[in-house]
């Protein structure tokens, strides 16, 4: 058996996906999840990038203890100080340099000619070396570079002090038995190969992410990068589960081990995705809600004779908990502690206190608190917001312009003690709603994109909202649940403004 660490990217490569903005509390709530569930290295983020994402990486460095923190750098003296800035406090840390290696990067974008891009790798790793042991190289764009040539800047980079060389795809350009080829020629190629361990990073424009990264598993690589969900540049990343259950299920073919606690799969999607705005499709293999759904008369029957016709998982295994958890007005503290506990969900009490009103509250609204219900109200908790729901107000009708007045409370400090109320009208409630939030804050948003479903079955179930918007040149998503779908979609265009406000993309001006 070999041993596959799992190198996460969705606080980095996941958040450059068009949309994606965490703040630095959802970032570090993600990455809490994910030392959960077992991966072995966090890419954190790209520190110089902006000094929200410098401060994400510290918060991480400092709080995640028992996995590896690494940062991203450009292989530049600039990037990998502030790289080392934002992980110097780590368990752990480890700084990850990179450089294009194929002919078409190394001329079009970096006017560089080869030797340049070797001296630079050398000086990069050199730099990041006496700064810190572990040192990841990555040749930007490896699968459409010469092997030879990748190989000698693999070798150098391993001399200057390289604990891990990575292979990226980075356009998703590869066919999986060629990429495998590839990696094998360039590792036959590279001096001191014994001494490192050799990744992947692969993307799927061509939707070939897993299945590439499965094949150089296949021809030893000891590292596999990964986003939940699939999340990434483009159409994406590897994605994370996908990768952990195919070496899981088939054990037999890869004879891997991986530390992956699976239980935590189902867990870490929802929060990914809620948190991200980027709604999982359904039939998504693993996360999707039609995953282990079984349509056709004939399937039904089958699973129901024997869970293994046509059931190559158990959705337990993922810690999709079919039993229902169903708790209701009535339900008290002890019970609600206790069902937190049953899912995994341990809470500190100033937490739980916050908890307990909300979940009071949703029950007062609605009969039944389902598991779904519960991950919902947990996941809510640590969003931080300039701007909160006090109230709403809609006028509709089939003869009436359609009306909204939104009252919302406005952080000043530490208190949410400044009042702010706008009417507006529009095309639908929905569309008057956003209008009253835009004159509030004095921007104008366009809405991309808007989806409404329901978070589980039953008539009473909540309604998620799903929402992409521009502010000016910057695109972001927003999500909120409820009840009601009209205070759903407030919700959800309301967290799409706090994360631009936190973002400093936009600020409330007051008219
Ligand atoms: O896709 C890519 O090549 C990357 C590198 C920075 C590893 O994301
Ligand atoms: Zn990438």
């Amino acid at each position: 058996m070999q041993f596959v660490e799992f190198f996460d990217t969705t606080l980095r490569d996941g958040e450059q996906s068009p949309g994606v903005a965490f703040n630095k509390e959802e970032k570090l709530q993600i990455a809490i999840q994910l030392e959960k569930l077992g991966v072995n290295v966090i890419e954190a983020g790209f520190p110089i990038t902006s000094p929200g994402d410098f401060e994400a990486v510290s918060l991480i460095a400092e709080k995640v203890r028992n996995t590896t923190i690494a940062a991203l750098a450009r292989a530049e003296s600039k990037d990998i100080e502030r790289a080392w800035e934002a992980i110097k406090t780590a368990a752990s840390p480890r700084i990850h340099t990179f450089i294009a290696t194929s002919p078409i990067h190394m001329q079009y974008k970096l006017r560089k000619s080869p030797e340049q891009v070797l001296e630079q790798a050398e000086f990069a790793v050199k730099l990041a070396k006496s700064k810190v042991n572990d040192v990841e190289f990555s040749a930007e764009d490896a699968s459409r570079s010469n092997a030879e040539f990748l190989a000698k800047v693999f070798s150098l980079a391993i001399k200057a002090g390289a604990t891990v060389i990575n292979i990226p795809d980075t356009v998703g350009y590869a066919m999986p038995e060629e990429f495998a080829q590839f990696i094998k020629e360039v590792m036959e190629k590279t001096e001191g190969i014994e001494k490192v361990k050799v990744s992947v990073h692969c993307h799927n424009d061509l939707g070939l992410a897993v299945a590439n990264s499965l094949a150089a598993v296949k021809v030893g690589v000891q590292q596999i990068e990964c986003a939940v969900n699939g999340l990434g540049e483009r159409a994406g990343n590897a994605a994370l589960e996908e990768l952990a259950m195919a070496l899981y299920t088939r054990k037999d073919y890869y004879q891997a081990e991986t530390s992956i606690v699976t239980r935590e799969i189902s867990r870490t999607s929802r929060m990914v995705s809620r948190l991200s705005g980027m709604m999982v499709q359904h039939n998504k293999a693993i996360v999707g809600k039609n995953a282990f759904a079984h349509e056709s008369g004939i399937h039904q029957d089958g699973v129901l004779k024997e869970r293994s016709t046509y059931e190559i998982i158990s959705p337990e295994v993922i810690g999709l908990d079919l039993n229902t958890i169903v708790l209701g007005k009535h339900s008290g503290r002890h019970a609600l502690r206790q069902s937190l506990e049953e899912l995994g969900l341990d809470l500190p009490e100033e937490k739980f206190q916050k908890l307990f009103n909300d979940f009071k509250i949703l029950a007062e609204k609605k009969k039944t608190i389902t598991t779904a219900d519960l991950f919902a109200l947990v996941d809510a908790q640590d969003v931080s917001e300039e701007l909160i729901l006090n109230y709403w107000q809609i006028l509709s009708g089939n003869n009436l312009k359609p009306t909204a007045t939104i009252g919302l409370w406005h952080k000043n400090g530490e208190e949410y003690n400044e009042e702010l109320i706008k009417a507006a009208y529009g095309d639908g409630p929905v569309a008057a709603a956003y209008k009253a939030i835009d004159k509030i804050v004095g921007i104008d948003g366009s809405l991309l994109h808007y989806s409404l479903q329901a978070i589980d079955s039953g008539e009473d179930s909540q309604g998620e909202v799903t929402v992409t918007v521009k502010f000016g040149e910057h695109i972001v998503t927003g999500r909120g649940i409820s009840t009601d779908i009209i205070e759903a979609s407030i919700k959800a265009y309301l967290q799409a403004v706090n994360r631009a406000l936190e973002k400093g993309w936009i600020t409330v001006k007051k008219r």
